[in-house]
């Protein structure tokens, strides 16, 4: 059974994701920034776009293959795959991001290779049934309040030899596991076999609440809870966003669960650093971790940065 946001509470969340990532903030994801090489913030997500285009090139699928993305953002993958020849078909919960991926992309659009559709990954879409050799989706399943109607629809639309392909980040990666306030938060998560976080907050009352334990909540406004040793790295957001949390484990289940074959795990990167001031000993130590991973070391993958999963419907 797939874990959903409890039905009394989707609809806030709905609007909530919507809201978000049609406000000005998110905007940010057009300028396609995070995927360049220079921009040392993201490695991570330039990993993991090139490791899923890894994955499809040995799919070796057909040069005119239908594929469709569930929340192209910046629209960056759909180039590459553009670039490939694929018939590609993007839908976006984001009014501004299809607007840009729209205009990014003029020249597939008008030769009708391209469509960007707004609409969300958690509605019922429009697509025939049995259509796409590939259905993707990286980084956006975290926002779905109910996976179980998405799951249905990407089975529904997906060819019968048809594959999914998931990538998301891991909630026990090594890089969070080297923090020890996130180190704390993921213990939380472990224990009380959490499936959605939230909070963003770093600060020792926030994980201390997270935990929803009686005792923290009575003392929630006693001096000790309020040092400022307690509350530093409070953060509040106005977006009051759920989100999912994953595993590389919580993602093979989700898609066994859903009557998928999971046919590959793959992941990374391990340790990366956002201030660029990775030493030689941890970008060695990294590179040995992923030689590890894609050795099939599946006690390593489970501590990757992000989870990239190749399934296929289980009645091929
Ligand atoms: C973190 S970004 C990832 C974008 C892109 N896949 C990438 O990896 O660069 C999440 C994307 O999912 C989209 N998104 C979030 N919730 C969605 C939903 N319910 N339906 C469709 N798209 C959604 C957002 O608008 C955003 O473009």
């Amino acid at each position: 059974m797939t874990k959903n946001i409890d039905n009394r509470k989707i609809k806030t969340h709905k609007s909530a994701v919507k809201n978000w990532w049609n406000s000005d903030k998110t905007k940010k994801w057009q300028h396609g920034k995070m995927y360049k090489k220079d921009f040392k913030n993201h490695l991570h997500v330039l990993f993991r776009k090139n490791r899923v285009l890894e994955l499809i090139s040995g799919l070796n699928l057909p040069k005119n293959a239908k594929v469709l993305e569930l929340g192209f953002g910046g629209a960056e993958l759909a180039g590459d795959l553009l670039k490939s020849g694929y018939e590609y078909t993007g839908i976006d919960i984001s009014k501004h991001l299809v607007k840009h991926a729209k205009k990014k992309h003029f020249k597939y659009l008008k030769n009708k290779k391209a469509k960007f559709i707004n609409l969300s990954l958690e509605d019922k879409y429009s697509f025939k049934s049995n259509y796409f050799d590939l259905v993707i989706e990286v980084g956006a399943f975290q926002y779905a309040g109910n996976l179980t109607k998405t799951l249905n629809e990407i089975k529904r639309v997906l060819k019968v030899k048809g594959f999914f392909l998931m990538a998301q980040s891991n909630m026990y990666s090594f890089n969070n596991l080297m923090n020890f306030r996130r180190f704390l938060k993921a213990l939380i998560w472990f224990f009380q076999k959490k499936n959605f976080f939230y909070n963003y907050s770093l600060s020792f009352k926030d994980i201390l609440l997270s935990t929803e334990l009686k005792f923290f909540k009575k003392y929630k406004n006693s001096k000790f809870m309020n040092f400022k040793f307690m509350t530093n790295y409070s953060e509040v957001w106005k977006y009051k966003i759920i989100k999912r949390l994953f595993s590389i484990g919580k993602m093979q289940k989700l898609l066994k669960d859903n009557q998928f074959i999971v046919k590959k795990v793959s992941g990374g990167p391990f340790i990366y650093n956002s201030k660029d001031n990775t030493t030689i000993i941890l970008s060695m130590l990294n590179k040995t971790l992923q030689l590890l991973c894609d050795l099939k070391l599946p006690l390593i993958i489970r501590f990757a940065d992000s989870g990239i999963i190749l399934a296929s419907k289980k009645n091929s």
